[in-house]
């Protein structure tokens, strides 16, 4: 049997802004409707299903994505050029700067909801 995470609920104070922002960054499809979600695939068929939380409060998430070194410089590339703060660290104390843990590259991001996002093009333990 294989288990594969298939789909999480991202809770969003706008979901279309939150599902937008998301697609526009990772260069992904339009987020696609589905009842109250909006989902957006990312290529191993995970589906981030963008939610309005109704005035609840969001607990701030972690998504975190395996990208390859050109995706990497695509999307850091749209990172930069909304002039979105990032940072190399999940505590978000080295703002302006990425991280080269594991001999590749990483930064983080926050969605429009105060999610953080974060792109590796090593997994996290590789040699
Ligand atoms: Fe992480």
């Amino acid at each position: 049997m294989a288990i594969k995470l298939n789909h999480t609920i991202v809770h969003s104070r706008d979901p279309r802004a939150a599902a937008d922002f998301f697609a526009e960054i990772f260069g992904r499809p339009k987020p696609v409707p589905f009842g109250p979600f909006l989902g957006v695939q990312v290529d191993n068929e995970v589906t981030l299903d963008f939610l309005d939380a109704e005035g609840m409060e969001i607990q701030m998430q972690h998504y975190a994505f395996l990208v390859s070194d050109a995706e990497f410089d695509q999307i850091f590339g749209r990172i930069r050029a909304r002039g979105l703060t990032y940072w190399a660290d999940p505590g978000r104390a080295r703002e302006g700067e990425i991280n080269h843990h594991f001999g590749g590259r990483g930064v983080y991001w926050q969605d429009p909801s105060g999610h953080l996002l974060e792109i590796i093009t090593r997994p996290y333990g590789s040699a």
